[in-house]
């Protein structure tokens, strides 16, 4: 089944001339992976329907045609865009409705079955509608992802997109001004889904918007500043030690490139081919950094991948050099990988790539729009970042010129654009719940503190990339246990308020 992927997403394709793909693409589908089974299973056993069993009645899965340019109506050409609905809940005809914003990934019918916003949905009745991104998934046209194709791809055009959605979905439910709609989102789409509030506040009446990097960055150094302090935080199983063995084991490696011992390094590490400088030298050092990088993002999250397990193997080894040969086979084990790809070339082919994948990541759509909107290079040029200094932010610029023609300067330009246009992390709004978690990089680029009585940010201790928006569960931390009835006590206020004024 494969689709889904909440929150998957945004660890870039880190770079090198370019970039760790591969290594990247396999941990985003894993996490994928045990996402649906965990979707699965917190929706089977609400049900008490066995696993297999036929489709579920309430869900819809349907299409809109909606115009491929939101801002010019000379232009009459349309694409496909995917949605899903589930009634099950729904208390006909003034209950609210709670809608799930897709994002970077393939989105799939978990996106109305299961996660915070579902519980919610439950308990207070609502309609749940969730809307796949343009380009993304199957909701994307036969050449849309040629140079000429991709051009109607943005988050501006994204939120038309929402905002034809909420026409229809209201003409189809005989929907009125009294059914509240709520926004939710994770990760871009938790930009995406404050940004529906600020910018169509007659639409929604209130978001939540989960690890949303809201202000766009050329050059991300904190990411790395924070999976530094991460390795280092003795809450998640870090430590000062674990973290300068890291650092120690990048030099370790640095050295040997220096030296010229790349057959070594081949071996010791399964390059799936030889290593040419100097691109395939960065890519190399970026898939290793990756390993600590995602460990972090998703640290508790995914199985093989987090900051306890990775400090234990870095300090039992005899040496630094020892324990990150030996986190990088456990890596490739939990992948199912045989060799790591450290080859540029097919980086770089693989980004220019513009056959429709109808599953998993849009990486090539999701590095355009890092070129046309946001940035969020991951670079590693400071010195508080403990991987190598080769992770350079000139690297991944190359990537938007060699894969889209976009020179460094408009890249420049686009992110301050994008912070003009949405506010950064000082969104001039009401209504919207940032929720971030101290472990996740991204929470870097977020809103972490109260903008006004009614623009709230919840910090959760302990946690990482999006953990809110999953399914409830015992064995959850006190600290996001708390957070979530933090949640859950604003949107029954909101509901409450918004039925007051209607
Ligand atoms: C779209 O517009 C072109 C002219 O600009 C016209 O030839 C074509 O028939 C139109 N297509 C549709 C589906 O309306
Ligand atoms: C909407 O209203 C129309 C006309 O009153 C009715 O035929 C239709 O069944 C309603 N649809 C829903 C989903 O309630
Ligand atoms: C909304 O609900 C109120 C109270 O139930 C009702 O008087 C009003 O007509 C409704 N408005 C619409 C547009 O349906
Ligand atoms: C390079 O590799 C050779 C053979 O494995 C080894 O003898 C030599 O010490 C290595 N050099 C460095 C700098 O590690
Ligand atoms: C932020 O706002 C919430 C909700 O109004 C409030 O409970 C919380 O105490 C505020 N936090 C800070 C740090 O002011
Ligand atoms: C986070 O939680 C840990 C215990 O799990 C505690 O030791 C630490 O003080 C907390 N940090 C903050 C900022 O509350």
């Amino acid at each position: 089944m494969a689709r889904l992927l909440v929150c998957v997403l945004l660890v870039l394709p880190l770079l090198g001339g370019s970039d760790g793909a591969w290594n990247q693409r396999q941990l985003r589908r894993k996490i994928h992976e045990l996402r649906e089974i965990q979707y699965f299973k917190s929706f089977y056993s609400r049900l008490g329907i066995p696993k297999g069993a036929p489709s579920y009645e309430p869900v819809v899965e349907g299409y809109i045609t909606q115009p491929l340019d939101h801002f010019n109506r000379r232009n009459n050409a349309t694409y496909e865009q995917r949605y899903w609905i589930n009634k099950e809940f729904w208390q006909h005809p003034g209950g609210p409705v709670f809608l799930f914003i897709g994002g970077e990934a393939a989105e799939s019918e978990y996106s109305v079955l299961a996660g915070e916003h579902v519980e919610l949905a439950e308990k207070h009745h609502a309609l749940l509608v969730s809307l796949e991104h343009r380009y993304y998934g199957a909701s994307i046209n036969k050449d849309g992802l040629t140079l000429e194709g991709i051009r109607f791809l943005s988050s501006q055009q994204a939120l038309a997109d929402l905002a034809s959605f909420h026409l229809i979905i209201s003409q189809k439910y005989n929907l009125t001004r009294n059914n509240t709609w709520i926004c939710f989102g994770g990760s871009y789409p938790g930009s995406l889904s404050a940004w529906f509030r600020l910018k169509f506040p007659h639409l929604v009446y209130a978001a939540v918007a989960s690890s949303a990097p809201v202000r766009a960055e050329l050059d991300f150094v904190d990411y790395n500043k924070v999976v530094a302090n991460s390795l280092s935080d003795p809450v998640i199983g870090g430590s000062e030690k674990c973290l300068n063995e890291v650092k120690e084991s990048f030099r370790v490696v640095e050295s040997l490139l220096k030296a010229g011992n790349i057959t070594q390094l081949e071996k010791d590490f399964f390059s799936c081919a030889s290593l040419h400088p100097p691109d395939d030298y960065t890519e190399f050092v970026s898939n290793l950094a990756d390993i600590f990088m995602g460990a972090v993002q998703y640290n508790d999250e995914s199985a093989g991948s987090d900051v306890r397990k990775i400090c234990k193997y870095m300090l039992s080894a005899s040496s630094v050099y020892e324990g990150l040969k030996l986190l990088n086979s456990m890596f490739m084990d939990s992948m199912g990988m045989k060799c790591v790809e450290n080859s540029h070339e097919k980086t770089l082919s693989d980004l220019k790539k513009t056959e429709l994948d109808p599953v998993g990541v849009g990486e090539r759509q999701w590095y355009y729009q890092t070129c046309t909107e946001f940035g969020y290079y991951q670079t590693c040029e400071h010195t508080s970042c403990p991987f190598s200094p080769r992770i350079t932010l000139q690297s991944q610029l190359d990537l938007c010129t060699e894969v889209f023609q976009i020179p460094k300067e408009s890249v420049f330009q686009a992110v301050q654009f994008t912070n003009e246009f949405y506010g950064a992390d000082h969104p001039k709004s009401s209504r919207i719940i940032f929720v971030n978690g101290d472990v996740d990089p991204w929470h870097a680029l977020s809103v972490l503190k109260n903008q006004s009585h009614s623009e709230i940010a919840i910090f959760i201790n302990g946690t990482a990339h999006c953990a809110n928006m999953y399914p409830s569960d015992a064995q959850d931390p006190p600290s996001l246990q708390k957070a979530r009835e933090e949640i859950a006590m604003q949107i029954g206020e909101w509901l409450k308020s918004a039925r007051e004024e209607s």
